[in-house]
């Protein structure tokens, strides 16, 4: 294995990971040791950088700790469905690629949480402090048997994250660590994520604000949802409205995130975005003895199931629990075929391990089951059908374990 270590000087793009806002625009994130132009120059055709933005810089505190320099600009245009070459900071020579999002269907989701890239961590806190060449990365060579490498070869369009990214727990190093290993794949398609309790980071006296180093290196586009924060938001995508909510802010009848959740689902028009999808991280139906009883999962949905119910939500996509579980459509505890299809994709591997144990008997609900290493793909074909499937890591392989064809609400005149 070789690693080829750059004088710091030449780093002027690290940990880039990109995010949509809105159908023409695409974020891009990245961070310098040192102070450097927030500018990415971006074109369609190689070579010939035509377009430039200037865009923002900040860093962030962390008791001791004082972050990197973290940037970020906004490039538009973009057409849907399209290749682009950019570079970010001045002078950097370095090449990347991303492709936006289709504008319409078919369009296809990868989803996991982001634990399996925390077992990689201690391979690459030692790093850190080098600027690496993408090619020689232990991480890279790392990967080739992980869930990222098989996420990488489903050829998604965007992936959804719902919650627990770097597993940092205060170490703010690993946020960096985590950044680095995820750029091969997160500065290629858009990577839209919530929080899990893992980016709370509050600690007692020292540290009161909570997600201080996730609001800094993973912003969201909350505004264009009318959101007031980065821990909840909405937007569409081909035709397909997706809700991030946020399990660790509040969420009951008088809060913030009710009022814009319950604003936000009068504004769906399924004319233009048949399929709603919500991803939260505790989830609200779960049958692994993991997990059981907490706030997150049972006075959330105590809260804000009703809502998504009678807003005919397709389905909702959980975190947090380490193992894969997939329910049939249900409201408050009963099958119902106008409800949302539940989703538990925890299992995506992390130092936790995995949660093995399971209420007995499995409850009617309860339509698959198991505590494998794996992740999930959405394939929204159009605006009635839609395939999801589970693919768990076996051999080296990502294998389909769980596939089922789902109907859109919107499609069901039962429904409507
Ligand atoms: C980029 O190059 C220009 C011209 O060579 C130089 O003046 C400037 O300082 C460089 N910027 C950085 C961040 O190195
Ligand atoms: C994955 O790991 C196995 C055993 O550790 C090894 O034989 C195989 O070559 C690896 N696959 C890749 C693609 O590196
Ligand atoms: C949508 O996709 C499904 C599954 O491929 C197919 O059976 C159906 O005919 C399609 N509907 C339309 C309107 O194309
Ligand atoms: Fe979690």
């Amino acid at each position: 294995m070789v690693y080829i270590y750059l004088p710091i000087i030449m780093c002027y793009c690290m940990q880039v990971h990109i995010s949509s806002v809105g159908q023409d625009k695409m974020r891009i994130t990245w961070i310098t040791k040192a102070s450097t132009k927030p500018i990415v120059y971006f074109t369609e055709t190689a070579g010939v950088y035509q377009n430039s933005v200037l865009g923002t810089s900040s860093s962030y505190n962390y008791m001791t700790y004082k972050s990197d320099e973290i940037h970020e600009a906004v490039i538009s245009p973009l057409k849907p469905d399209t290749h682009y070459f950019y570079r970010c900071g001045e002078n950097s020579t370095k090449e990347y690629f991303l492709k936006t999002p289709p504008a319409e269907f078919p369009i296809k989701f990868a989803v996991s949480d982001a634990h399996m890239f925390s077992i990689f961590h201690i391979h690459t806190i030692l790093l850190n402090f080098q600027c690496i060449h993408n090619a020689g990365d232990l991480g890279q060579t790392e990967w080739t048997n992980s869930t990222l490498q098989h996420i990488s070869q489903s050829n998604y369009d965007m992936l959804l994250l719902p919650g627990d990214l770097a597993y940092a727990d205060f170490l703010q190093s690993l946020w960096d660590s985590f950044g680095r290993l995820v750029e091969p794949l997160a500065s290629k398609r858009p990577w839209m994520v919530t929080q899990g309790n893992h980016e709370v980071e509050k600690f007692p006296l020292f540290h009161k604000e909570p997600f201080t180093a996730y609001n800094a290196r993973w912003r969201m586009p909350f505004e264009e949802s009318g959101s007031t924060t980065n821990l909840y938001y909405s937007f569409d995508v081909a035709g397909v409205h997706v809700i991030m909510l946020g399990s660790y802010t509040d969420f009951d009848f008088e809060s913030p995130q009710y009022k814009w959740l319950e604003a936000d689902l009068r504004k769906v028009d399924r004319k233009v975005t048949p399929w709603t999808v919500v991803i939260i991280h505790a989830p609200w139906y779960n049958s692994n003895t993991a997990h059981q009883g907490e706030k997150e999962s049972d006075d959330m949905k105590k809260s804000m199931e009703v809502l998504i119910f009678l807003a005919r939500v397709d389905i909702v996509f959980a975190g947090h629990v380490h193992a894969y579980e997939r329910f049939t459509r249900v409201y408050n505890g009963n099958q119902d075929n106008c409800a949302p299809v539940y989703i538990n994709i925890g299992d995506g591997g992390n130092r936790e391990g995995l949660a093995t144990s399971y209420e007995n008997p499995k409850p009617s609900i309860s339509v698959f089951r198991e505590a494998s290493f794996g992740h999930g793909e959405l394939d929204v074909v159009n605006a009635t059908h839609a395939l999801w499937t589970w693919h768990r890591n076996q051999d080296d392989q990502p294998i389909v374990s769980d596939s089922v064809w789902l109907r859109s609400h919107s499609s069901n005149p039962i429904c409507t």
